[in-house]
């Protein structure tokens, strides 16, 4: 055979979940070969919102300014329209993405970063370029073929789509991110549960300046309650922002058990023209492509060296805006554990922790987008239009919420709850943030997540209870700001103490020298690295000032001592030994 070419780390797939693989591992100095099929990232514009867990990551790489640059700001993200075109009548509004003042109050609070709108043709060449800078090897036009794996490594084999030449790539651990039909998923038979392709969407991109009817009500969403109009069979067609204001995305069902809808170039500007009430509007039709809409998640994520993520084992509707950035944290989760257990610091149990504690947001987020899709009834439902035999039926019921009738009020207050329900896609603040890890890559300390007070989808409530991710408070001194996450990089570990903890230091020094761990302590106190500028962080860190927390790569606790014991290294060596899984 062929002389293999070796690395660390094959990832398959440019997309949000293959493109952060690499350039997490690459900042993390793993050897790693990005393979991809086409000659370049995403064609079309497909994710966008990007949410605060999302943002975080990118600002831990260093990459956040470069993210927002290309973004659509947050203060234009919000204002979720429905209506019955886009220059017609319009139904209501929802402050949606953590835009509500009320709601922007928990956003900010619990992070340094905002939810930003970026399609994917923007964002992935952003994560792309900076792993090739910083030391991966990016391969376009390379299809993966098979694999197979031993006792030391994985050996991918390779077809260069240019040359049609095969060739085989050696490496200790292979990444499948290759998207919904994951061929590496299938390839070491990956459990599901639920079904692909229950409903079709069709998506329409587009050029039309449309300023003037939406600039004052600035959203990435206006959804168009039309007659003809068909998403997943609910009635509603989506016309999506993708740069403010010019250019745009049409989000059209189709019945998927029929053929496949062959939309022309007069059919889909017919289409644009009926969702925006513009007859006679000049529109530069770019591009249709047909997607299934999914509901299915992976129940494991692993076989040996081989993992998937992404798409590859969560598929679902873009409801609540879920699939990049689910994409992006179980990068966030994976690389750092591989980096461990490649440089010694961690035993191979570590990777294990992987399904453990990302197999079980999968299954969150594909119900919950799924319900969020299924929840759009409520609103036509509300209108009356679900059971209209025609159009005229249709106009008819959506006329009668201005009625001073009975039936009129009825329909009115049915509005009002229905809109109200959206918020479990639009405000799902505690599905988007709070990401509970139980695992041996965690050390319980016994006590258990609070109760939450509000309801646990709309609402994130932080904690330090270990598994939880590490609360958001601004530090620094007179001359600097930080967040508490920019204290806890991405290639340490972290202890947070406060000044009557500082014997953490030393016990910290002494066990990752002898460990070989990269840890550092944070004191945080008047006069010390960080201050508690807000005294915000006194309150949130639940432990006493002489307690510790010791943070994870991902941000994520992985063990607390509520105060200073007699033995903290001791105490310190057992957590870090437990959770690299060396004991
Ligand atoms: P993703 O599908 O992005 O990437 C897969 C990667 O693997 C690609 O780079 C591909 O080239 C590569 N690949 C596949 N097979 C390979 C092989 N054998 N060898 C080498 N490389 C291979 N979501 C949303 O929220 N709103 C939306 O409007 C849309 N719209 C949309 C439209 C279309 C057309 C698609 C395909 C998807 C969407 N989505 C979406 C879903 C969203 O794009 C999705 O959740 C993320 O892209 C998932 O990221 P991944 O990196 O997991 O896979």
């Amino acid at each position: 055979g062929d002389s293999a070419v070796t690395t660390d780390v094959v990832v398959v797939g440019s997309g949000p979940a293959g493109a952060s693989a690499a350039l997490l591992l690459a900042t993390l100095g793993v050897g790693t070969i990005m393979i991809t099929k086409y000659r370049w990232t995403a064609n079309t514009p497909r994710a966008h919102i990007t949410n605060q867990r999302a943002m975080e990551v990118f600002r831990d790489l260093g990459v956040e300014a470069q993210v927002l640059a290309d973004a659509t700001d947050h203060s234009l993200v919000g204002d979720t329209v429905f209506c019955t075109s886009i220059t017609g009548e319009e139904i209501g509004r929802i402050h949606t993405w953590g835009t509500r003042p009320d709601r922007e109050a928990d956003y900010r609070l619990a992070s340094p970063c905002l939810t930003v709108d970026i399609p994917q043709t923007y964002l992935e060449p952003i994560l792309v370029r900076n792993a090739a800078q910083r030391g991966a090897q990016t391969r376009f036009s390379s299809e993966y073929l098979s694999h197979t794996q031993d006792a030391d490594g994985v050996t991918v084999r390779v077809l260069d789509r240019l040359t049609g030449h095969e060739y085989s790539i050696r490496a200790k651990y292979l990444i499948g991110a290759d998207g919904a039909r994951s061929k590496v998923a299938a390839d070491i038979g990956l459990p599901y549960e639920g079904a692909m392709d229950i409903a079709g969407s069709m998506n329409i991109t587009f050029k039309a300046d449309i300023s003037r009817y939406v600039a004052h009500r600035p959203s990435v969403l206006y959804w168009v309650v039309q007659p003809g109009s068909n998403v997943g069979g609910i009635g509603a067609g989506l016309v999506r922002m993708v740069r403010p204001w010019n250019e745009w995305l049409i989000v059209w069902g189709y019945d998927i058990a029929g053929e496949p809808p062959v939309v022309d170039e007069a059919a889909a500007v017919q289409i644009v023209r009926n969702l925006l009430g513009a007859p006679d509007l000049e529109v530069e039709i770019t591009g249709t492509s047909l997607w299934g809409n999914n509901e299915m998640y992976a129940t494991r994520l692993q076989q040996g060296r081989v993992f998937c993520a992404g798409d590859a084992v969560h598929r679902h509707p873009p409801s609540n805006g879920l699939g990049s950035n689910t994409s992006v944290q179980d990068a966030y989760n994976l690389a750092w554990k591989i980096a461990a257990v490649l440089k010694g610091h961690a035993g191979p149990g570590l990777l294990e922790t992987y399904t453990a504690e990302r197999a079980p947001v999968a299954a969150r987020i594909v119900k919950r987008a799924n319900k969020s899709s299924r929840e759009f009834v409520d609103i036509f439902e509300a209108l009356g239009v679900l059971g209209a035999p025609d159009e005229a039926a249709m106009t008819a019921a959506i006329e009668e919420r201005k009625a001073n009738t009975p039936a009129g009020a009825a329909k009115r207050a049915a509005l009002v709850r229905a809109m109200e329900l959206k918020n479990y896609e639009f405000n799902a603040h505690g599905v988007e943030l709070g990401q509970h890890y139980t695992s041996t890559a965690v050390v319980s300390d016994g006590s258990e997540l609070p109760t939450p007070a509000r309801d646990a989808d709309l609402y994130y409530e932080m904690s330090t209870v270990p598994g939880a991710h590490l609360p958001h408070a601004w530090v620094g001194d007179s001359a600097h700001r930080h967040a508490l996450m920019d204290l806890a990089p991405y290639d340490r570990w972290t202890l947070l103490t406060g000044i009557a903890g500082e014997a953490w230091e030393q016990a910290a020094e002494k066990v990752g020298d002898e460990l070989g761990v990269p840890l550092k302590t944070v004191v945080i106190g008047p006069g010390r690295e960080v201050t508690d500028l807000y005294y915000d962080w006194a309150k949130l860190r639940e432990i006493d000032e002489s307690g510790v927390l010791l943070v994870r790569p991902d941000k994520h606790i992985a063990w607390r001592a509520m105060e200073l014991p007699e033995n903290p290294e001791d105490q310190l060596r057992a957590a870090l030994l437990s959770v690299l899984g060396r004991d």
